[in-house]
């Protein structure tokens, strides 16, 4: 596992935005570029580089195929807090060549939530494969909604959300957790560990002890981002706020062994 350690917030967006775009410059396939992309507020300034740069003709997502990672369930896309209405509010809508075919939501609404996990699963296969997986994580180490002790080999399916992820989404939702949606649509961390790779945001000072446990820490389903361990090509991008509760051998070691990658 690589661990990027930017400055601040900016620096990591602006690091994860130049990979993601050079890995669609990179990708000389007939097929598409398929990437896995997450919501909340850690991936905000990477959208917001990657939009500048397809203004600016520098990354064209007409050959890109995404794959978001979750979705309340119950939510219809025209709520503000639904994950769809996300990712056309901070991402879709400001791409200059991204095609509406291309987008893949998984479907909060649906009235069969098993088959349309299976369909997502299906879909994502027919392309061969996620080629990119960005994720964010949350304060205990969830990936997606993958919260402790979800199998570290699960697939694509309803979850239920803790009462502590609850809360701490409930600032979304005028700060009452009964209003967050008790479960949701998320990919599986099976599903996110088979990408070729994988690429983790993690900032903050709130995030310093999932970091410490999911750098240093054993893989566990206590923390399910921890999986990534296993990864062949697994990245994390984080700032040094979240950086507060690795020990200074660890904190050492990554800027050393990274130190070309410092913006
Ligand atoms: C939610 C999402 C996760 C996300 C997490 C962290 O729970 N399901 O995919 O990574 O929030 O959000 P934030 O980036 O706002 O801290």
């Amino acid at each position: 596992m690589r661990v990027i350690i930017q400055e601040n917030y900016e620096n990591m967006s602006k690091w994860a935005a130049n990979y993601i775009a050079a890995k669609i410059n990179g990708h000389k396939d007939e097929r598409p570029f398929v990437l896995g992309l997450p919501t909340g507020s850690s991936p905000i300034g990477v959208y917001r580089e990657l939009v500048r740069m397809n203004k600016a003709g520098e990354v064209s997502f007409a050959n890109v195929v995404t794959f978001n990672m979750d979705e309340y369930l119950g939510l219809p896309h025209e709520h503000d807090q639904s994950y769809w209405y996300f990712m056309h509010d901070n991402f879709f809508d400001h791409l200059v060549d991204m095609k509406p075919e291309n987008i893949n939501i998984l479907n909060g609404m649906t009235d069969d939530p098993e088959g349309e996990c299976a369909r997502y699963e299906e879909k994502i296969a027919s392309y061969g494969g996620i080629d990119l997986f960005m994720g964010g994580i949350g304060v205990d180490g969830h990936l997606a909604f993958n919260e402790p002790y979800t199998s570290l080999t699960s697939r694509t399916g309803v979850r239920d959300l803790t009462t502590d992820t609850r809360i701490v989404n409930s600032r979304f939702f005028g700060n009452d957790p009964e209003k967050v949606p008790a479960q949701a649509l998320s990919v599986g961390i099976g599903t996110v560990t088979d990408s070729k790779e994988v690429l983790v945001l993690i900032n903050g000072h709130n995030k310093a002890r999932a970091m410490a446990a999911v750098v240093e820490g054993g893989v566990s389903q206590k923390w399910t981002c921890s999986a990534l361990q296993l990864h062949k090509a697994a990245i994390i991008a984080c700032d040094e706020a979240a950086c507060g509760e690795l020990t200074v051998d660890t904190y050492k070691y990554f800027l050393d062994i990274e130190k070309k990658e410092r913006l």
